[in-house]
């Protein structure tokens, strides 16, 4: 569906479609292990996030110069652009590309290059969140939030991600104070594979804005009428749960009963080249699948624009 819409969780990273791997692979030298797309393709079957983010950071060893996250970007921007997204809040993992010998400044300045024309060229305006890995250290998270600091101008805010089960939110409490201190803006992912009480971590101990997935709230009814009464925004993904078998079919997802219990869904595509579909697809998918009414669509597109970072003053949450 292409009415407008923003999207609030996308990982740039994730949207690196095969054909573009290949092109990137043999600009830079770089051997896949595949012998061309369609086996590439053929390996996105996941059993579970940590099976994605083994071949997601394996993939990443394509993209080297600043070009290469240029052309990243703006292949995301076209096809976003195609699917109605006017606004695009894009994460993306500095600390897998400075891993490799990438410095943060290629990969913001490459990503920035193509921010800077997205709104003449696409009509969409943009913001760029840097995500700390959580299963990395806390010490990385702040080496990185350091490494970002010429770059801060073009950085609107701060996400966790990667394996979250056995990484939690409290492991990240002080370079979350440090962002704040920075005026940067706080998400991060909560209750996608780990369990409600990330959720409430993430709010309660890194002050966040909102949180990116949140599905598994719906297992404690408390915090539910919580996130409800706050207006915490949820940055749901639902493809992504389904490829990363977060549930079982799409036809589980309790994105109906979310929006009943009056949480502040969003819908969002988190790594679409990897999980079946752009941000339009996800919609398309729920509205198909849910039997959603055109009120409950509006309401997620408005919701999409509220949740949003794009009146830049102050956290509009009241707590
Ligand atoms: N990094 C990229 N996609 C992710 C996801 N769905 N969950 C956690 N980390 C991620
Ligand atoms: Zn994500």
């Amino acid at each position: 569906m292409a009415f407008p819409k923003a999207e609030l969780h996308l990982h740039i990273e994730g949207t690196l479609e095969p054909e573009l791997a290949f092109a990137l692979a043999a600009r830079n030298g770089v051997t896949l292990p595949y012998a061309d797309t369609e086996a590439l393709r053929e390996a996105y079957r996941f059993d579970d996030l940590q099976s994605f983010l083994d071949l997601y950071y394996a993939l990443m060893a394509v993209l080297r110069t600043a070009d290469d996250f240029t052309e990243l970007a703006d292949a995301y921007l076209a096809r976003a652009a195609a699917q109605g997204v006017r606004h695009a809040e894009i994460f993306f993992d500095p600390q897998a590309h400075t891993v490799r010998g990438v410095p943060i400044g290629t990969v913001v300045e490459g990503l920035g290059a193509a921010l800077d024309r997205a709104e003449e060229r696409y009509g969409i305006s943009t913001r760029l969140i840097m995500c700390f890995l959580r299963d990395e250290s806390a010490e990385s998270a702040l080496d990185t939030l350091r490494a970002a600091g010429p770059y801060l101008d073009r950085i609107t805010g701060v996400g966790l991600d990667s394996a979250e089960v056995g990484h939690p939110p409290a492991k990240f409490r002080e370079v979350y104070e440090e962002a704040a201190r920075l005026g940067l803006r706080r998400v991060a992912h909560a209750g996608e594979e780990g369990p409600a009480e990330y959720i409430r971590e993430a709010l309660d101990v890194l002050g966040v804005e909102r949180i990116d997935h949140g599905l598994r709230c719906v297992e404690d009814p408390e915090l539910v009428e919580r996130l409800a009464r706050e207006r915490v925004p949820l940055t749901l993904c639902p493809l992504s749960n389904v490829r990363l078998r977060t549930i079982d079919t799409l036809k589980d997802h309790p994105l109906r009963e979310m929006l009943a219990a009056g949480l502040m869904a969003t819908v969002n595509s988190d790594d679409p080249s990897y999980f079946g579909g752009y941000v339009g697809d996800n919609f398309d998918a729920v509205r198909d699948t849910l039997s959603l009414t055109p009120d409950q669509l509006r309401t997620l597109a408005r919701n999409s624009f509220l949740a949003s970072f794009l009146d830049d003053d102050e956290p509009r949450r009241e707590r």
